[in-house]
């Protein structure tokens, strides 16, 4: 309550301020109204957290387009290698910036709605770890698609799968 009361004072003046610098522009006063400077949070990287959580699941959902692709392939009777193996090549590329998607200040704590659990920032190494599990396992299967083998293609998928879960059991929210 105290807090509305405050940013309510805090968009009023600057309403009024900006109405006194335009000389009397409604527009320019419902922009400030709607958006107050002092309000905003920008993480270290210059995002928004919405901004944050918002580019993360966006890449996370390419990467759980990419393992459908796979998956139905792999179910196929006669599976297609070359879609396998695009597939498999873009997890490595879509994931490329994974370490950096969880600044500090982009948890739930920012009142965003995410599934980020406040674990990725209680225990980082652990993190960090699941991290570089999955990219051993996702480049690994990058490399097997390129051989065209598809015995090996479904273990090395199912290893990689068995990261992306062992990180979602542990750092995200369940559905
Ligand atoms: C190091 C941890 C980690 C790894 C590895 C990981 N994920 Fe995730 N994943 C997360 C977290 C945390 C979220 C929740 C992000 C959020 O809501 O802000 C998530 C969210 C998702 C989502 C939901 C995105 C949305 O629209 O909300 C999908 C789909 C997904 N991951 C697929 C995968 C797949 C497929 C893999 C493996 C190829 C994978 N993830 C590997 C941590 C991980």
């Amino acid at each position: 309550m105290k807090i509305r009361q405050s940013s309510f004072v805090l968009a009023a003046i600057a309403g009024v301020s900006l109405l006194a610098a335009c000389g009397g522009s409604g527009e320019s006063a419902g922009d400030a109204a709607t958006a107050p400077a002092a309000e905003e949070v920008v993480l270290d990287n210059g995002m928004t957290p919405a901004e944050q959580v918002k580019a993360r699941e966006a890449q996370f959902k390419k990467m759980g387009k990419a393992f459908k692709t796979i998956s139905d392939q792999l179910k196929a009777s006669e599976p297609d290698v070359a879609a396998i193996q695009a597939a498999a090549a873009s997890v490595p590329v879509e994931s490329a910036g994974l370490a950096d998607w969880f600044p500090a200040g982009s948890g739930p704590e920012s009142g965003v709605k995410t599934d980020a659990l406040p674990a990725i920032w209680e225990q980082p190494d652990l993190f960090a770890e699941k991290i570089a599990d999955f990219r051993a396992a996702s480049d690994a299967l990058a490399t097997t698609a390129e051989g065209g083998d598809i015995s090996a293609i479904g273990a090395a998928f199912g290893t990689t799968g068995g990261t992306c879960k062992s990180c979602h059991e542990k750092f995200r929210e369940d559905d």
